[in-house]
C-alpha cells in the first residue's frame, strides 16, 4: 500500500510539476514579460548577486523608501466615494493612494514593490478626515499642514499647483528624511504628479504666457523641486508622471446620474472652473486646458531629458507619458463624491499599470493605460532594471 501511495504521489508530481512551473493558471506570457492577476502570484526572484552600482542599475526591489509629491490625486482625496456617514466621504484616503499608499492589502505602487522587498517603508497609512489644503498662494507657510503619522513620506497636498511643489519638498519631505535619519546610501523612489489644478484654474495661461501657472513658471517650479531633492535626498529616482487630459472629465460626467448622488441636482465641475461651462465658451476653455497641458508636458520632457543626459550617479529622473485615455473610462473611474477625483478603482489601475511600466523601455512606458476591471501585474524578473535613459 505504502509503495503504491508513494508511486501515485511520485506519478502525480512528475505529471503536475512541469505544468505548474511553466504555466500556472494565473500566469500569462506576453511580449517577453510574465503577467499575473495578483502580484502575490508572481514567482519570487533570486536576490542580486552584486549590489547596484548606481541609481542607473536598479531593480525595483532595491528601493528601501518610497515617497511622493503632488496634489489631491496623490493624496487619495475622496477616492472611496460617498460613505454611509456622509461626512466621512470628504477624506484623503492616503493609505490607498496609487502613488504612496501602504495600507495592508491596498493595491498601490508601494505595496506592489513590497512583494519583492518586504522592508520597504515610507508609504502613507490610513486617512485624513479632511484634506490638507494648499492652493497656490492660499497655502499654510512653513512646516505646518501635514499629519506625518498618516502621510509618512507622501508630501502631496490637496489643491497643490506646480508652484507649491518646492514647498512640499523643502518644508516637509527633506525635514522628514532628516528626522527619520534615512541614510543617504539607501535607494528611494519618488512619485511626482502635478498640474491638474493649474489646468483647471489657470487655463488662460495657454495664451497669456507669464505669471502664475504659465509654462515658464511651471517649469521653474519643477526645476526648483527636483534640484532640492537631488541636493538633499541622494540616491532618489523620481518618476515624473506627465500631466493628463483633465478636460475629458467634462464629457465623462455630463448628465450622469452617478454624479448626482450626493446632491440631487445636475453635476457641475465646481473644482475645475476651466471645465465648468457648456456651449462654445466651455469648449473654448477646455481647448485652452488641452493646449496648456501640451505646453506643460513639453517642459517636463525637456527637464527629464536634461537629467537623463547629465546622468548623476546618485539621482535619476524617469518620464512616464500621461497616456490615460479618460474618455474611454466608465464614470465610476471617478469618485461619486465629486465626479472629479479618481476612485479607488482608478488608483488601483494606475498602481498596477505604472508598476508594469517601471522596468519598461520607452515603447512600453508609452502604451496607453487601458481601463480594465481585472488588473494585471508584471512579474519582476531577475535581470529587470529601471531604464533611466528612455528620453535620450
Ligand atoms: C521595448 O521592448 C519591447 C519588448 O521587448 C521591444 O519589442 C521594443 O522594440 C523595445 N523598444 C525599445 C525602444 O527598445
Amino acid at each position: 500500500m505504502v509503495s503504491l501511495t508513494t508511486s501515485l504521489a511520485l506519478f502525480s508530481t512528475l505529471l503536475l510539476t512541469p505544468t505548474t512551473l511553466s504555466a500556472p493558471l494565473d500566469l500569462e506570457r506576453r511580449d517577453g514579460a510574465v503577467y499575473a492577476s495578483t502580484i502575490s502570484s508572481c514567482p519570487a526572484i533570486p536576490a542580486r548577486t552584486a549590489p547596484p552600482s548606481s541609481v542607473h542599475d536598479l531593480r525595483p526591489d532595491d528601493f528601501s523608501y518610497t515617497m511622493a509629491l503632488g496634489d489631491s490625486i496623490t493624496a487619495g482625496c475622496f477616492s472611496r466615494g460617498i460613505q454611509n456617514n456622509v461626512l466621512a466621504s470628504f477624506g484623503e484616503w492616503r493609505g490607498e493612494s496609487y502613488a504612496n499608499g501602504m495600507d495592508p492589502g491596498a493595491i498601490t505602487l508601494p505595496n506592489i514593490m513590497k512583494r519583492y522587498n518586504p522592508s520597504l517603508s515610507g508609504g502613507s497609512l490610513g486617512s485624513n478626515p479632511i484634506p490638507e489644503l494648499c492652493y497656490g498662494a492660499l497655502c499654510p507657510i512653513g512646516p505646518i499642514g501635514w499629519n506625518s503619522k498618516v502621510d509618512q513620506l507622501n508630501a502631496a497636498q490637496s489643491g497643490a499647483m506646480a508652484t507649491n511643489i518646492p514647498h512640499e519638498v523643502n518644508d516637509y519631505l527633506i525635514p522628514q528624511i532628516r528626522a527619520r535619519k534615512i541614510p543617504s546610501t539607501a535607494f528611494k523612489y519618488l512619485n511626482l504628479q502635478i498640474g491638474s489644478n493649474d489646468l483647471c484654474g489657470m487655463c488662460h495661461q495657454a495664451i497669456v504666457g507669464f505669471g502664475p501657472s504659465s509654462p515658464d513658471e511651471f517649469e521653474s517650479s519643477i526645476r526648483k523641486a527636483l534640484e532640492a531633492v537631488r541636493k538633499n535626498i541622494p540616491n532618489t529616482v523620481v518618476n515624473v508622471v506627465g500631466v493628463f487630459k483633465v478636460s475629458d472629465v467634462y464629457s465623462m460626467t455630463l448628465n450622469q446620474p452617478y454624479c448626482s448622488q450626493l446632491l440631487p441636482v445636475p453635476h457641475v465641475n465646481l473644482e475645475c472652473p476651466c471645465m465648468l461651462l457648456g456651449g462654445k465658451v466651455g469648449a473654448a476653455t477646455r481647448a485652452l486646458m488641452d493646449s496648456l497641458m501640451n505646453q506643460y508636458n513639453e517642459r517636463l520632457i525637456k527637464i527629464v531629458k536634461e537629467y537623463q543626459t547629465k546622468r548623476y550617479s546618485d539621482f535619476a529622473v524617469l518620464w512616464q507619458p500621461p497616456n490615460i485615455p479618460l474618455s474611454t473610462f466608465p464614470v465610476h473611474a471617478l469618485s461619486s463624491v465629486d465626479c472629479f477625483h479618481p476612485s479607488i478603482k482608478t488608483h488601483q489601475l494606475m498602481a498596477a499599470e505604472l508598476w508594469n511600466r517601471l522596468v519598461g523601455n520607452a515603447t512600453e512606458r508609452a502604451v496607453p493605460l487601458a481601463w480594465s476591471e481585472s488588473l494585471q501585474f508584471r512579474c519582476l524578473q531577475e535581470a529587470d532594471r529601471i531604464h533611466t535613459d528612455t528620453l535620450i
